[in-house]
């Protein structure tokens, strides 16, 4: 056992999430929903860097949403700060030693798919790598195989539950494949009409090292994204991070609707 899991195990005693969620940019909000939380500043972990977008805290919370032993990272590390994708993807390989075996990936993304109305909720079918980085580069990392298969990267029975409990709370769901790029600049004209052409139905600067990790290890993968704006190009604005935190706050009421519904919390 590392220092970070064995500091973590001390810390959080008798309980063993099952479900670890990582929260996106402006979707803090979820981490407010776990009950009998335990909160651990990242400054505290062995091992951890501190977390410093705006937006984003930079603590695990640990605790129930509904019968469900969670864990979220609310503070995500991500490669345009500078971080190494062993960095980027440490909360997640700490949450497999840990027992998780369900994650649940939410990030802010751009909207190409131009029948995309943001803010709205997008759940992942597939991903393209395009951020020119992978966290599996080097030794192979405990419990993880050298050449994973990624040909479900995203669980299909997850999706599907997904669907059925957005439809039951009245939440619409699009779905498509999320481009990763490096960032941290908004992309061109040009990048977002290259992006469509390779299928890509969003783009944004996370995610993808974390679901390659998780995948890796063998856990379970649920990803949604917040469809926060239409991307360059399409949108008839400037981009904005501020405006971004904001349509991610807008639509955190659906997104927790949707996550609690495929927990089986009321
Ligand atoms: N591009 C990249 N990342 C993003 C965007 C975008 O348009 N919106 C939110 N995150």
């Amino acid at each position: 056992m590392n220092a970070t899991t064995a500091f973590l195990r001390g810390r959080v005693g008798s309980r063993e999430p099952r479900v670890g969620i990582v929260l996106g940019s402006g979707l803090g909000g979820l981490a407010d929903a776990v009950e009998e939380s335990l909160v651990v500043r990242y400054a505290d972990i062995p091992g951890f860097p501190d977390s410093s977008v705006a937006g984003h805290r930079g603590e695990l919370v640990f605790g129930r949403i509904g019968e469900t032993e969670v864990v979220l990272q609310a503070g995500r590390f991500h490669l345009y700060e500078g971080h190494d994708p062993q960095t980027v993807v440490l909360p997640v390989r700490t949450f497999a030693e840990l027992g998780v075996e369900t994650l649940i990936v939410t990030n802010a993304a751009g909207g190409i798919c131009p029948t995309f109305s943001p803010p709205v909720l997008m759940l992942i079918a597939d991903h393209i790598n395009l951020m020119w980085r992978n966290p599996l580069l080097g030794r192979v990392g405990a419990g993880e195989s050298r050449f994973p298969d990624m040909s479900e990267p995203y669980c299909p029975s997850l999706r599907t539950l997904a669907r059925r409990r957005a439809l039951e709370v009245g939440v619409s769901l699009e779905e498509g494949v999320y481009a990763g790029v490096l960032g941290p600049n908004y992309e061109t004209p040009a990048e977002i009409r290259m992006l469509s052409r390779l299928g890509a139905d969003a783009v944004g600067m996370s995610t993808v090292p974390e679901v390659i990790a998780a995948r890796a290890r063998g856990m379970r993968v649920l990803g949604i994204s917040t469809i926060t704006n239409l991307a360059s190009g399409i949108s008839p604005s400037k981009l904005d991070h501020t405006e971004v935190l904001a349509a991610g706050a807008a639509v955190t009421n659906s997104l927790e609707a949707v996550v609690r519904g495929v927990l089986g919390a009321p």
